[in-house]
């Protein structure tokens, strides 16, 4: 079954003045393990990791998704992915290929076109007030429990970003500095993940988590290959292990760099992978097991120390020093604060690598990654590119070029300005708001919890008494207040499971707490309720506004 959601598209109208339409295919196709293919129309609706697997990763089912909605759509909406498609302005009605006039001309005289540039461009501030106006279409960032996105810094950190913004930090001549403030923050993060001494560790900002998890697979596939290379044995086979627990970049990784993914499904009662299962997987072409500090489908970690005792065994036992990704992209600013004592990182010693993202708990805005290599042996040096500069050289380890200096720079603000002291208030806090929301919606009766905030601060749920309607409702019904919430199916095998999300960050208070979880008891009841119950009462214009 193929579920696609579309609204009113091109037609600028607010997203909660148009009803969503929701059209619901049988595709005999799409039949892997049985999942719902979501796919959202234009920008309306925000991508979800399941979507992004479902639109890159299902192979043949994704073909079919991508041509049956081609099928089903006319230009007026396309297929969400991130990319872009061409508007064919022959089939657009005039008014629709420009920004209509707005504001009865007091700021724009000329009509604007939409797809094309137009021939002598705008006022600062028509152009100013456009794209501000539109940017109202958006969801409430604060009101946003589905991303672990940081949506708020303190007013010091904007204006350092504002201040830099202009800064390339690829430009390493230019801006010094800013490569001086890179080696802090990587120092920093190295040793909060305990590297050990003596190594020399070693690390990179990045994007974000994905482009971090991508470079560290990336050196790990290299390391392999040039060992097999030595030893005379073939290297064209290598593989990656990781669980369907995993961030669709790891799903990206295999396709883009040709590694095979040995994904381990998930089972109906546990929803993280085991070191048993990554034993049956493993064998001499195995570049890197993968481990997810905090998963994104349901905030769980995997049993990192028990896989490393396993790969530790396969080390001594069997000679394959097979390495461990750790990707912290969520749990890797909140863990070492809130459980200093558990061991997941380079205090196992086969940890070799591991990313986080500095825009989830690193409390920075969007873009930054961290990945850290626990030895500069971990990174092969055919990989690095060098610049000189005044008779040095100056390595980098990346897969963009260009990129600003701004989040960096929040990212030290953030270091310097918190410390160990901050950081885990913060982590604290968030911890705390989850569970008490997770015991206020438990309190409902209406859900089973399936992960209660224990570690990290998200909390997933399901319907637990049996209603005719589906988290996928209730989602739609909570956004008809502003909140978004997604709703999912797990991956293969849990992928009968349909669950609701709910992250918790740092601008989400007790107070708000509150008010959501009375908005769900809304919703609850308003979709309860039978539908002739719902239809409130039509009053005159004169009987609902008094006439003097
Ligand atoms: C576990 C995990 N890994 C990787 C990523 C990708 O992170 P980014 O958006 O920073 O590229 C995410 C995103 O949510 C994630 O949850």
């Amino acid at each position: 079954m193929l579920t696609i959601y579309a609204d009113g598209g091109e037609s600028g109208h607010n997203l909660y003045t148009v009803p969503l339409v929701a059209v619901v295919a049988k595709c005999p196709h799409i039949t892997r393990g049985g999942w719902f293919w979501r796919v959202a129309m234009e920008q309306r609706e925000r991508p979800k990791a399941q979507l992004y697997r479902g639109a890159f990763c299902g192979g043949i089912a994704a073909n079919h998704v991508s041509y049956g909605v081609r099928q089903l759509f006319t230009d007026r909406c396309s297929l969400y992915v991130m990319l872009s498609h061409k508007v064919d302005l022959e089939k657009l009605e005039e008014p629709e290929k420009v920004v209509g006039p707005a504001y009865t001309s007091r700021y724009c005289t000329l009509p604007v076109p939409k797809y094309e540039l137009s021939e002598t461009g705008m006022r600062p501030d028509c152009a100013y007030q456009l794209v501000h106006d539109e940017m109202n279409l958006d969801g409430n960032p604060s009101l946003n429990l589905a991303s672990f996105v940081t949506t708020w810094m303190e007013p010091q950190a904007t204006q350092l970003i504002v201040e830099n913004i202009h800064k390339n930090f690829a430009d390493q001549f230019e801006y010094p500095q800013t490569e001086v403030i890179h080696k802090r923050c990587i120092n920093m993060l190295a040793r909060l993940f305990n590297a050990p001494d003596p190594v020399t560790f070693a690390g990179t900002e990045t994007a974000g988590s994905s482009e971090a998890v991508m470079l560290g697979l990336l050196a790990h596939k290299w390391t392999w290959k040039k060992r097999r290379q030595a030893e005379g044995k073939p290297s064209d086979k290598p593989n990656v292990i990781f669980g369907a627990d995993a961030h669709i970049c790891w799903d990206k990784f295999a396709k883009y760099f040709d590694v095979e993914p040995r994904v381990i499904p998930l089972e109906e009662d546990n929803f993280t992978i085991t070191k048993e299962e990554v034993a049956e997987l493993i064998d001499e072409n195995t570049t890197c097991v993968g481990v997810i500090l905090g998963t994104t489908f349901t905030g769980e970690i995997d049993p990192i120390e028990d896989i490393n005792d396993l790969l530790v065994d396969v080390k001594n036992e069997r000679g394959w020093d097979i390495p461990i990704h750790v990707d912290a992209a969520i749990g890797g600013f909140i863990l070492p604060f809130s459980k200093p004592e558990l061991a997941w990182d380079f205090r196992l010693p086969q940890v070799k690598s591991i990313n986080v993202s500095a825009h989830k708990y690193g409390l920075v805005y969007p873009g930054l990654g961290w990945l850290i290599f626990r030895d500069m042996s971990d990174l092969p040096e055919e990989l690095m590119f060098y610049v000189s500069y005044l008779g040095d050289e100056m390595a980098s380890y990346t897969l963009n070029f260009s990129r600003g200096s701004g989040m960096l720079l929040a990212q030290y603000y953030n270091l310097l300005r918190l410390g160990w002291q901050g950081y885990a208030m913060a982590a604290n806090a968030v911890l705390e708001n989850a569970r008490y929301l997770t015991k206020r919606l438990h309190d409902t009766g209406y859900f089973d919890v399936l992960n209660a905030a224990e570690i990290l601060p998200v909390i997933t749920l399901r319907l637990g008494e049996p209603v005719d309607f589906s988290v996928y409702d209730l989602s739609a019904k909570l956004r008809e207040r502003g909140w978004i919430v997604p709703a999912y199916t797990l991956p293969p095998n849990a992928d009968h499971i349909t669950i609701m999300r709910i992250v918790v960050r740092q601008n989400f208070s007790r107070d708000m707490a509150d008010l959501f979880v009375e908005d769900v008891k809304k919703a609850y009841a308003a979709l309860l309720a039978p539908k002739t119950k719902t239809i409130v009462k039509q009053r005159s214009a004169r009987e609902a506004h008094s006439v003097l």
